[in-house]
Formats: structure tokens, sequence, C-alpha cells
């Protein structure tokens, strides 16, 4: 499919998000225009995307199971959107196929079942992680941890020692493309020659990257090839709800799915069944074509603007976030902080700000000028336990504690995560608020406005008439 490319046009992007003039409540009372700068958590939908959906629901019906013309238009939207998306990452639709599920960590389960692994194998992920890259593995094979350094870099020469150590075991590398964490890009080349050497295929992480920089999964030949990519449409401006797996066609043809049903069949008699071709075999069920449709609506629009120019943006933005935070004196940021070393990294930023705990700055954020981060730990526990130079008994002491039901003085982080339409005057008002906090917190006027519960481990103002469960009523 072949888009034309109109180039990035920021503002129309900013003005194409839906929600971007939201006013939400604050603290002192009355409201104020949000800012978002939680996006590597879901981002906000995009107008175009909600249209096409809203276009494509007069058609809307079953899929591969109705004789009716708005089954057979929704057949054909739904089989579209995987060549859509697959041509996106330029996969090799001839020997790789494209199976959509609900999200990038159901994808990575479904892979980690599909592999056929054995106890005795191993597989080669690595200490930065998302939970999601990292839990399904357990209970399928060895892992092996491909260590970071003290700034969350990937270790490459580990990469390369563990590689040959597990020779013969070894089954999959398994990275991120980016960390939701530190926004630390991995060397996606580097790594999948390292492990094409040793014939061991690639699983790439793609959540936090396929969403900000073009990707090229390569021809199968190509010792740079990705052999697997997941990623999730919900940190991609389309929240309808489609998971991304692509890889080699064999790998799902050997043997019977994980998940069985209806759909995934060409012949079931009393005593035998044979499994539909792909990706029908693999997407178990009524499909969500809503959701395949908003992907592939959302696919189109950024191939339009052209995924080079929103990289080279939000590297821009990226850039002008660590000159800011770098004014906050007693403001810590993880990782690559240097705002002219961006080709490492994407638009993910995280920090600490001295004395004041992560949990209090990110609710004084929402609160005190409605800014939207995230704080804790991210689901990446055991990359941030790592940047914080905890120790393991310090660790053990944490989950005693947390076992009790006592949440306070988690360790944690603030985490900003940027995307193509925010802006310099987004990160301006982050800034000038994180000045605000620092100087509340220095007076004790932020220990005086928000309370703190030990079993939620969240802060809350004191005295605010807003509540979210008035906004948004079923009836
Ligand atoms: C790097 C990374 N991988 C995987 C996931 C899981 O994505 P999802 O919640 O869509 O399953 C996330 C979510 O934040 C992530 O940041």
């Amino acid at each position: 499919m072949f888009f034309f490319k109109e180039g990035f046009n920021q503002a129309k992007f900013r003005r194409d998000i839906v929600g971007i003039n939201k006013k939400v409540p604050l603290i002192k009372g009355g409201y104020k225009t949000c800012v978002n700068l939680d996006n590597a958590a879901s981002t906000p939908v995009l107008r175009p995307v909600l249209y096409k959906v809203n276009e494509f629901m007069d058609w809307y019906s079953s899929v591969h199971r109705g004789t009716g013309f708005k089954s057979q238009v929704s057949t054909h939207v739904y089989d579209t959107a995987h060549t859509i998306v697959g041509e996106f990452v330029k996969a090799d639709l001839k020997s790789n196929c494209v199976i959509f599920v609900k999200n990038a960590t159901e994808a990575v389960n479904k892979i980690s079942y599909r592999l056929g692994l054995s106890k005795d194998d191993i597989v080669l992920t690595t200490l930065m992680e998302h939970h999601s890259n990292d839990l399904p593995w357990r209970s399928k094979a060895q892992r092996v941890y491909v260590d970071v350094d003290g700034s969350g870099a990937l270790d490459y020469t580990d990469l390369e020692n563990k590689i040959k150590r597990c020779r013969g075991r070894l089954k999959l590398v398994s990275v991120s493309g980016a960390s939701n964490v530190t926004g630390y890009k991995s060397d996606l080349s580097r790594i999948a020659l390292m492990a094409h050497r040793e014939g061991v295929p690639v699983l790439v992480d793609g959540a936090q990257l396929v969403p900000h920089s073009p990707l090229d999964m390569k021809p199968d030949r190509h010792p740079e090839h990705i052999d697997y990519l997941v990623f999730s449409a919900h940190k991609m401006y389309a929240p309808f709800g489609t998971g991304v797996l692509i890889g080699p066609r064999r790998t799902f043809l050997r043997d019977a799915p994980e998940y069985t049903g209806g759909g995934t069949i060409n012949i079931v008699t009393r005593e035998s069944v044979e499994w539909a071709g792909l990706p029908d075999r693999e997407e178990a069920g009524s499909p969500n074509v809503v959701g395949a449709v908003a992907l592939a609506a959302v696919i189109q629009y950024l191939s339009k603007q052209d995924m080079k120019s929103i990289e080279n943006y939000e590297k821009e933005l990226t850039s002008y976030i660590l000159k800011k935070l770098k004014e906050i004196k007693g403001l810590r940021v993880y990782g690559e902080n240097d705002p002219s070393r961006l080709q490492n990294r994407v638009g993910v930023v995280t920090f600490n700000l001295d004395g004041v705990p992560h949990g209090l700055v990110a609710a004084a954020l929402a609160w005190e000028d409605g800014i939207a981060v995230r704080n804790g730990c991210f689901c990446a526990q055991p990359y941030l336990l790592n940047l914080l130079g905890l120790k393991q008994h310090q660790v053990s002491q944490l989950v005693f504690k947390k076992k009790t039901g006592d949440l306070s003085n988690m360790p944690g982080m603030v985490r900003v995560s940027l995307a193509a339409y925010n802006n310099r005057s987004d990160v301006d008002r982050l800034a000038a608020c994180l000045q605000k906090i620092k100087s509340m917190a220095k007076s004790g006027q932020l220990a005086k406005r928000y309370t703190f519960s030990r079993q939620t481990g969240t802060y809350y103002p004191r005295d605010t008439k807003a509540d979210p469960k008035d906004i948004f009523k079923f009836h």
C-alpha cells in the first residue's frame, strides 16, 4: 500500500488530538486545560482515527462468518488492516504473518507459547525489560538477563558473551526496542547481527518504539532482520484494543494454537481437527474489527505525516525537556540526561526531585496545574531498582513491608513521556510547576495540602470537591 507523504505538520497533529483542550479540576478550585505527558502508558486518540472508526460503524458486522454484504465488507476491512500493519514495519508478508491480539502483553504471551520452548531452553532477555517481556518467559524456559550499565544502557559486550555462553540452548533473544523507563533505544541491528550469527531469532518489544520511530523489520535473509515484533495500538493514538504480533508463518503452522475455538479451524470431526490458515488459527473467537480499523487508520495518518519527521520532532522536544529539567536544582534525571545526545533514545524521561516523594510530585503536578504524568516503577521493577542502586537486602525489606500492607516510601520515579502532539509550551508548564512544587515543599505547603494513604501508596489532595466519579455517567 502506498501513502502519499504530506509531511509532519505539528500544529495540525496537535489540533487532531481528541480532548487536547479538555479542562481538568485543580486543587484551588476552577479548571485548567490539561497537559498530557503520560503517552508511554496510553496516548489519546487522533480525531481522523475516530472519524474512520465512525465511518466504518455503518458497515460493522461479523468477520469471516456471515454471508451478508456488511459481513463481507467487515471481513475485507479486517484482512486489509493486517496488510497495512505489516507493510508499515516492512514485514515480508509472503513468509511472515500479522496476528492481531489485545495488546503487546498478550502478543508476548502468545509467542511464548507458540515457540514450543522446553524448560531447558534459554531465552535471553535484558534487565531493562517491561514485565510484559519478562514474566511470560519465566514459566516457559530458563532466562538469562543481559546487564545494563549505571545509566540504564544495554551492555553489548555482556550480550555478546551471553549469546555465546548459551550456545546450543539459546532459543530467542528478546529485547525492548525502547525502554519505557529511560527511553533508552536498543541498537536493534547490532543485536540482530549478534543473535543471527549464532542462528538465534530476535524478538523486539516495539511498544515504545513503533509509535515514535520508523521501524524496518528487513527481509528475512538480511542479517539485521527482526524475526518477531510486538506492539500496541493504544500507545499510538488508536485506543480501541489491538495488539500486534508479527513473525514467521512457519512458527505458527507447526502445531496447534494455544487458544482454540471458533474461527481457528477448517474441519472438526469428533476425532480430529484441521486448523485454519494464518492468521485465523491464531485469532480465536470473533475478532476486534473496530480495533483493527483504528490501527490501520492511525498507520495511514502517521505514514502521511512521515515517521522520520515525527521522530526528528520528538527528538528536538526531548532535547528541550532535558534542558529545562537541568535548570531545576535538585532534580535528577535517570538514564541519558544530555540534551545533545539523542541518538539512542525516545522521549521518555524519568526523574526524582530531592526530598519530595515521587508520588507527591506526580499528584501535585495533576492537582496544582493539570499535568498528567506517571510515577512508581512503570512495570519494570528489576530495571528501576537497578537504576536506583538498591541493594538486595533493601529490596527484601521493601517486599516484606509491602506484604504487611504498608506502601509508604516505596521506591520509584516520576515519568514524563512525550508524543508528537506535545509542544514546548507543555514542557514549559511542566518545568514551571516543578519549580512551584519545589518551593511548596520547602515552605511546608505541600504537606499541608496533600495526604498520604499507606494502604494505596497514593497522595490525595486534602481539600477538593472534584471527584472523578462525578465526571462521566452511564445514565
Ligand atoms: C516497553 C513496553 N512493553 C510492553 C508493554 C505492554 O503493553 P500493553 O499494556 O499494551 O500490553 C508496555 C506498556 O507500557 C511497555 O512500555
